[in-house]
């Protein structure tokens, strides 16, 4: 696991790009796992900045979105369809019938569930898989338990993170109480993972993470099991952390 901690968003969201571009790079197909939320907006930006400079090519990227609210259509403003299309893809290049992101409207989740894992399989797999992390600990809509779903599934939120995405509603009431999310499994069958950190919100989260201990209350931990994770944070985010664990990293 590789921490890098810098002293403000725009560093973040620079080296966040540069990885993403990278992977593009190398790959004008590859697969980009996406996370929607405030952390990586800025990322996301300056991906758009690169685009409209002419510094990179979307034309054959595809991607897979890590999660949707369940039930939410895909034209309401709170879906993250629709967070992806104004924060990145309409601002792109990409092809939209290359973006992938779970079906919040499906009839039969158990069966979209499947099929969006048939999705991925079919991509070959996801290159670099972007994740926020939630206050608890949770990436994707993969919220602490006793036990961890390993593929996309149909999932209750916890009222910790009903109480945190309220920000983006008009009220709590608002929110959606299920999500349809990749699992644990399908993250970490991802080939890099980029998660970006920002603000003592995450800070306890990080520092669980950082111990290197797997524990189902922080899905993140599990992290610790995946060969090529780079976490970007800022101070805030690593201020709970063991000083002497931050010197090892
Ligand atoms: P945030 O959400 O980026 O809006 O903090 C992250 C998450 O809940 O995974």
């Amino acid at each position: 696991m590789r921490l890098i901690v810098f002293d403000n968003q725009k560093d973040i969201a620079n080296f966040g790009a540069d990885m993403i571009a990278e992977v593009i790079n190398n790959n004008p197909c590859a697969v980009l796992g996406l996370a929607t939320g405030s952390t990586p907006v800025p990322m996301y930006a300056e991906l758009v900045r690169r685009y409209e400079a002419g510094e990179l090519d979307f034309s054959t990227v595809r991607s897979v979105n890590l999660d949707e609210y369940y039930p939410l259509a895909p034209d309401n403003d709170q879906s993250y369809r629709y967070f992806m299309n104004h924060q990145l893809f309409d601002h792109i290049n990409i092809d939209k019938n290359n973006t992938n992101v779970p079906d919040g409207l499906a009839a039969d989740p158990a069966a979209a569930c499947a099929a969006y894992e048939e999705i991925i399989r079919d991509l070959g797999g996801i290159d670099i898989q972007v994740l926020g992390i939630g206050g608890n600990g949770h990436i994707g809509f993969n919220e602490p338990a006793e036990a961890l779903d390993p593929l996309t599934h149909l999932t209750d939120l916890t009222e910790d993170t009903i109480r945190a995405n309220a920000r983006f509603f008009e009220s709590e009431a608002d929110v959606p109480r299920h999500a349809l999310t990749m699992g644990i499994g399908t993250i970490l069958s991802a080939r890099r993972i980029l998660l970006i950190a920002t603000g003592e919100a995450k800070a306890k989260a990080i520092a669980t993470v950082l111990s290197g201990k797997l524990t189902t209350s922080c899905p993140a931990s599990l992290l610790n099991l995946h060969s090529d994770v780079t976490i970007l944070c800022d101070r805030a985010a690593v201020s709970l952390c063991d000083p002497s664990l931050l010197a090892t990293l």
